[in-house]
């Protein structure tokens, strides 16, 4: 079940740039995380029940570097929450959604992640994201 937006990625070319935006607005970095294998660093933002995630490549051939090079900083995707990945993914699978993993991954904060091809969901990369605290299994 989707219990709502957790975050909104954001694609920066720099963090300590563009953090002082959204500061000047009163909101906080609550946490900057390196994922490595994401070749991505992270900043969480929290705005109201959802956060901002300012996504700042450490890698030119990451997903985050190569959108960069192709777009320029933007609206990256979309993140939605959910109880059960696993299942999630098992359903939009069936109706023929086009999910980019072969199964759900391990993403910043430890959630498990499976992302959407923006041709299945209205033009935007939208990633659900289940709290590793809750396990579908
Ligand atoms: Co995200």
């Amino acid at each position: 079940m989707i219990e709502g937006i957790e975050h909104i990625g954001i694609a920066v070319r720099s963090i300590e740039e563009a953090r002082a935006f959204y500061e000047a607005l009163g909101l906080e970095v609550e946490a900057i995380e390196e994922v490595p294998h994401e070749g991505v660093r992270v900043a969480l933002i929290p705005c109201g029940a959802a956060r901002i995630e300012l996504l700042e490549s450490t890698a030119d051939d990451s997903p985050v570097g190569k959108f960069l090079a192709k777009r320029g900083p933007g609206l990256h995707h979309l993140c939605l929450e959910t109880d059960d990945v696993k299942a999630d993914d098992a359903t939009l699978r069936e109706a023929g959604f086009r999910v980019l993993r072969a199964e759900p991954t391990r993403g910043a904060g430890g959630c498990w992640v499976q992302f959407v091809h923006p041709a299945s969901t209205g033009g935007v990369l939208l990633e659900l994201s289940q709290r590793s605290d809750e396990e579908s299994d």
